[in-house]
């Protein structure tokens, strides 16, 4: 991998393209949630979502494609959305939000991205990830 790359996935549809576009990201993220669903130390954010995930996995796999450069599919279905509101009305501390990114962590450690893809896209969900929990009321 060279450096070129690293500086160039916040370009265009870069980051959509190097996640393997809306395939890859729904891979990632049925992933993602398969994880937080059997293992014990992301259950308490588990419990969190309603009971059809369905919906939520459909819903942040579309949400990543448009945040990641590519098409729009969150608007596209589900219309518009602030990622700090839809959050707010939940206990979101430390605590969970470490649970959210080590599970997305081992996730994205599991596909067949670029090492470089993988810490650029772990450390940008990081920050959304950290304004959801100071949004949230604890
Ligand atoms: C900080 C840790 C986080 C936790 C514990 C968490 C948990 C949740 C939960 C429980 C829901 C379902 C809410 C409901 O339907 O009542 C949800 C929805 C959602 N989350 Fe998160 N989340 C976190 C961070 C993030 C981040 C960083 C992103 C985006 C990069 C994200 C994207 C979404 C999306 C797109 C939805 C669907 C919103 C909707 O249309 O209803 N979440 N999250």
């Amino acid at each position: 991998m060279n450096e070129e790359n690293n500086t160039n996935y916040g370009i265009a549809d870069t980051s959509y393209l190097a996640a393997g576009s809306e395939t890859g990201i729904n891979i990632l993220v049925n992933r993602f949630f398969e994880r937080m669903r059997t293992d014990p130390r992301f259950s308490t954010i588990y419990n969190m979502h309603p009971d059809d995930i369905e919906t939520s996995i459909d819903k942040l796999a579309r949400f990543l494609c448009g945040w990641l450069g590519g098409p729009k599919l969150y608007q596209e279905k589900y219309d518009s959305i602030n990622i700090p509101a839809v959050h707010q009305h939940l206990a979101i501390g430390i605590a969970e939000r470490d649970q959210w990114l080590i599970c997305m962590k081992e996730s994205i450690d599991e596909q067949a991205y670029e090492t470089d893809f993988k810490e650029y896209l772990i450390s940008q969900l990081g920050i959304p990830a950290e304004i959801v929990r100071q949004r949230c009321n604890q």
